[in-house]
This record gives structure tokens, C-alpha cells and sequence, in this order.
């Protein structure tokens, strides 16, 4: 059951069932429920009248109309008194009910708004969470679940936790640049060469620029560079086992099951069931980084996971940076990192 966060406004998202956002009347508002209305036509108020109304954290079934999605799940979310008056629980039964509603119709992607982020008053931030824990708890495995994020708020973080993220991501970036405005001055070559990696016929061996990454790599664990007199022949015997043989093994020094595995790195099982099967699959670098957070791999554990399938950790991207943030941290919820990865525009791990 991926859970996965983008932005877009719901109205335009194909997914089997669409939730709205609405009130006990069923007979539209403003927010996501006017979006709605709007897009799916007059018919949806017409069958929205034959249901006599839903209580809070209730749901009711429709038909989607004009609109690209099948159904319209409508949901009353709890308006916001401070949290002290079964908000949350109120709002956890919206997104159970509502799953269990596209279960019934044999829906194969729902996607929801920010149940009652808006108008309802419940801090975003807050919201976010019980939703990405409640689907997280009640998706069913099959299913893939989107939640829909209209605005460019970035409240979608604790103030704390995006202070601490955005702080964390100026110092590295400022170190990493320190670090290589201190090496140029020192090398004063106006270049950094790693040590030769292959000797051109014979002549006084060829350098190569190293990668930025490689300059920090006592700070962000990388691939490196190869010995000074590494040739090509001695390089390739020296190959490690692929990705995909390292994370089966890896799963197994664990102690996990295939399913718990793919499961905690939010990723399907199709997808899963093809990197098990290709000796030589390379999964791409937010599906790999994934599967290390499943794993729970401290940040060299992570490095050598990565470089398997070709890749380095970079204090020049955010969204490594990001989930370095994570892993030192020993926070390994792929939901939370997600959460803070689309807060920053990052891409999503698994995404
Ligand atoms: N697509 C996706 N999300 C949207 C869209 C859209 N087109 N329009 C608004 N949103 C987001 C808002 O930014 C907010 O984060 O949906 C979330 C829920 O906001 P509201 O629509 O205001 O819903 P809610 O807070 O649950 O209040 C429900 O508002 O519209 C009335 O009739 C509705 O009385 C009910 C109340």
C-alpha cells in the first residue's frame, strides 16, 4: 500500500476515488467540497441529496461524474477545538472509513485532501500525521493511496522540526564549501585531482576532477575515489555483489520478511517481486535510499547499499542532505522523511 504525497489539486487526479473534504449536509460548501461540486457537475448534488446527510468521521459513496475519478468518497472531518475534544480520533475514523468504502468498490487508488486542514481549522502538520499513520495502518496492501497537498504551505512540518531541517541543511552545504574553497587554496591548482585512477598508456597517469561529493567524503560517507594504481582489470575483479543480492542478504541478516521489508520502504510489491528476480536490476537513487531506511542502515551501511547501485550521498543535494538528516538522527519512519521531503520540494523516497 504506497502512500505517496503530491501536489496537485483533486479534482484533476486520476485515481479510482477521490475524498472530499465535506460537511454533515452533503450539500457542498466551499474548499475542496466546492472544487468538487464544481467539477463533477449538478448530478453529484442531485445523488448527494439522497443520502440524508454523514455524521463526523462518517462516510458516504458516490458516483464521480464528470470528474476523472469513479467515486467521490465524501467525509466530515472534525473541526479544530485544540485537540482536546477526540479531534484526532474523529479525524483517524475519516480516512478508515473512507478506505474501507473504496475496499468495497474495489477502488485500486484513492486519493485524499488534507481532511479538515482548512477551513475545519486543524493544524496541517497534525493533520498530516494522523492521516499518513491511519492509511499507513488501514490501506490495504493492494491499494495505492495518494494525498493530495493543494498549496505551497509549509506547514506541513512542526515549525521545530522544519527550523531544525533548514538549519541543518545550511551547515552542511556551508562546510561543504568551505571545505573545498580550503582544499583549493591548499592544492592552489585551482582544481582538485583525486589520486590517478588509470594509467594513459603509460605516460604520467591521467587524474580526474573528483566528484564535489568525494571532497567531503570523511563527512558524507561516498563511494570514494579507487587506489592510485587501481587498473581497469583489478577494478572490475574487485566488483561487490549488485544492489539487489546485498538488499536480499541484508533482509535476511535482518531478520525481516520480504513483505515487512518493502513494506516499511513504502515500496510495492510488483516492484519489489522485480529487483528480488534481476541479479542486475539498478533501482533508481530514492528507491534505494528507501529500501537502506527500511533497513534501518546507519550512514556507512547506507553508502555501500548506494554505491552498489552506482550512487554517492551529496552534501550539494537537499534531498540527500534530507535523509542524512534522518539517518544520524537514528529516525527511520519513511512516512516522516516523506513528509519532510515534500515540505522541502524534495523529491520522496520510493517515490
Ligand atoms: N484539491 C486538493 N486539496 C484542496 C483543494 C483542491 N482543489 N482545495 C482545497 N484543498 C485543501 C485545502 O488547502 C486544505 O488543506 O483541502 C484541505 C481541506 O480544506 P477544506 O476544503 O477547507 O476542508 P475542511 O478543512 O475539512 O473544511 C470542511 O469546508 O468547504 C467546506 O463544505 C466544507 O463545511 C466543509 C468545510
Amino acid at each position: 500500500m504506497p502512500v505517496i504525497i503530491i501536489r496537485d489539486d483533486i479534482t484533476r487526479v486520476q485515481a479510482d476515488a477521490i475524498v472530499n473534504a465535506a460537511n454533515s449536509s452533503l450539500l457542498g460548501g466551499g474548499g475542496v467540497d466546492g472544487a468538487i461540486h464544481r467539477a463533477a457537475g449538478p448530478q453529484l448534488l442531485a445523488e448527494c441529496r439522497t443520502l440524508g446527510g454523514c455524521p463526523t468521521g462518517e462516510a458516504r459513496i458516490t458516483k464521480g461524474y464528470r470528474l476523472p475519478a469513479k467515486f467521490v468518497i465524501h467525509t466530515v472531518g472534525p473541526v479544530w477545538h485544540g485537540g482536546n475534544q477526540g479531534e484526532p480520533e474523529q479525524l483517524a475514523s475519516c480516512y478508515r472509513r473512507s478506505l474501507e468504502l473504496a475496499q468495497m468498490h474495489c477502488c485500486g487508488t484513492v486519493a485524499f485532501p488534507l481532511i479538515s486542514a482548512g477551513v475545519y481549522g486543524y493544524p496541517k502538520d497534525q493533520a498530516l500525521r494522523v492521516a499518513m499513520d491511519t492509511i499507513r495502518e488501514c490501506a490495504p496492501e493492494d491499494m495505492t493511496v495518494y494525498m493530495v497537498i493543494f498549496d505551497h504551505d509549509a506547514a506541513l512540518l512542526s515549525r521545530a522540526l522544519y527550523e531544525d531541517i533548514t538549519e541543518y541543511i545550511d551547515d552542511r552545504y556551508a562546510r561543504r564549501h568551505e571545505k573545498m574553497f580550503a582544499r583549493r587554496k591548499e592544492a592552489n591548482l585551482g582544481q582538485i585531482f583525486a589520486a590517478p585512477m588509470f594509467k594513459a598508456d603509460h605516460s604520467a597517469p591521467e587524474a580526474f576532477p573528483m566528484s564535489e561529493a568525494c571532497m567531503d567524503c570523511e563527512d558524507t560517507v561516498c563511494g570514494g575515489a579507487f587506489g592510485a594504481d587501481t587498473d581497469l582489470d583489478t577494478l572490475l575483479s574487485n566488483l561487490d555483489e549488485g544492489f539487489s543480492v546485498t538488499l536480499l542478504q541484508l533482509i535476511d541478516r535482518r531478520g525481516m520478511s520480504d513483505a515487512q521489508c518493502y513494506k516499511r520502504a513504502n515500496i510495492d510489491r510488483k516492484l519489489f517481486s522485480k529487483i528480488r528476480s534481476d541479479a542486475h536490476y539498478r533501482p533508481s537513487k530514492p528507491t534505494a535510499l528507501a529500501f537502506a531506511i527500511a533497513l534501518e542502515l546507519d550512514l556507512e551501511q547506507t553508502a555501500d547499499l548506494l554505491r552498489r547501485a552506482g550512487y554517492a550521498l551529496s552534501p550539494s543535494s537537499k534531498f540527500d542532505v534530507i535523509v542524512e538528516y534522518f539517518i544520524r538522527r537514528g529516525e527511520y519512519d519513511i512516512m516522516r522523511i516523506n513528509e519532510a521531503l515534500f515540505a522541502f520540494d524534495q523529491p520522496l523516497l520510493a517515490g
